[in-house]
């Protein structure tokens, strides 16, 4: 058996720079067409003229012959002035803004600490149909973990609906059912992405047998509920859910170590997993959709030409792939079985 689809996009991808891009950056492109580049570096892309450089970074470090879009962001910060979002969106290359609520996630300590700051460039973005990127989970240390997410909702993402009416957002990588369901019943201006992770697995995941900080990622994988929730937004055919990996590489020491990072790298195989999830699901043809309409829809870009083919094949993901400064880079299910698998 086999699919072919539309050559799909990546709507939330972390290739972080130098040696590490270079590392990372091949598996994105063999697959995506394009890609939403996040701007959590250190220090934080905040403005145009530091995403133009980065984007010529990201084009420079292309494997030879090979088409690849990085499609540019920038980092919300509480004085982002509304100038910037002025140039953004006069560049033709930044396609969105970020928010990230400060120490919310990794490199997020430059992010937003009251959104109350940052009026002045929310309403820029309003006018100009930029979208706003959320980091959807409060970071305040009071409120349960697993419960960030939906009280993300009520305390930031209701309210600023409302005081901003024209504003377009996308909800990142959402994990919970309460998100899920408030995107849904949202109008036109509200989307969403989901990852092959949070699709397939469960928080159980991170806790078998022992701790798995491969498996931890931000926001943490939730309940089986959870999980199903999110998988029937994904394959339910409303066009505002779509595909954003969130591959986040670390290397494995700073994974495997006391305190270890969030963010899973999944790259190498995240179309595959999506493969594997939307089957067992039973909607293999919504994928399509799912992958290579529906974020192209709601950014408002053309939809791409060509197309990928995955083959119901199972091959065996690397334990681990070459990375920065001589350190190893442990893929999501590393070692293990994939049931799908790109064709050339
Ligand atoms: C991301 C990273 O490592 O940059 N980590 C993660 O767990 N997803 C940051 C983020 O997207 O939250
Ligand atoms: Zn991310």
């Amino acid at each position: 058996m086999q699919i072919t689809l539309a050559r799909p996009d990546d709507w939330h991808l972390h290739l972080r720079d130098g040696e590490a891009m270079r590392a990372v950056l091949p598996y994105s492109a063999r697959r995506f067409a394009r890609a939403i580049i996040m701007p959590n570096l250190k220090p934080p892309i905040t403005t145009v003229a530091a995403a133009a450089d980065y984007r010529r970074r990201i084009l420079a470090a292309l494997p030879e012959g090979v088409r690849f879009e990085p499609l540019m962001t920038l980092y919300l910060t509480d004085d982002t002035p509304a100038d910037e979002i002025r140039r953004a969106a006069g560049s033709g290359f930044v396609q969105a803004v970020k928010l990230y609520p400060a120490g919310a996630t990794t490199h997020s300590d430059a992010g937003v600490t009251d959104l109350a700051k940052c009026d002045a460039a929310l309403a820029e973005m309003e006018r100009a149909g930029m979208p706003l990127l959320m980091h959807g989970e409060v970071s305040d240390p009071a409120i349960d973990l697993f419960d960030r997410e939906r009280v993300f909702v009520e305390q930031v993402l209701q309210p600023l609906l409302e005081r901003r009416p024209g504003l377009r957002v996308v909800f990142e990588h959402l994990t919970t059912k309460e998100a899920a369901e408030f995107v849904a019943a949202s109008d036109g201006r509200v989307g969403a992405t989901i990852t092959a992770q949070h699709l397939l697995f469960n928080r159980n995941a991170i806790f078998r047998g022992g701790v798995h900080p491969h498996y931890y990622c931000l926001p943490v994988l939730k309940r089986e509920m959870h999980r199903e929730a999110l998988l029937r937004a994904a394959t339910s055919g409303c066009p505002r859910f779509f595909l954003g990996t969130d591959s986040a590489p670390h290397a494995r020491h700073a994974k495997e170590a006391a305190c270890g990072c969030a963010g899973c790298f999944t790259a190498a195989s995240a179309l595959e997993m999506y493969a594997e999830a939307f089957e067992r699901a039973g909607a293999l043809d919504q994928l399509e959709a799912f992958a290579s309409f529906n974020g192209a829809d709601f950014y408002r870009l053309p939809r791409n030409r060509g197309s990928v083919t995955l083959k119901k094949e199972s091959w065996t993901l690397p334990a681990a792939v070459p990375y920065a400064d001589g350190a190893e880079l442990v893929p999501l299910r590393g070692g293990e079985p994939v049931a799908w698998k790109l064709r050339d």
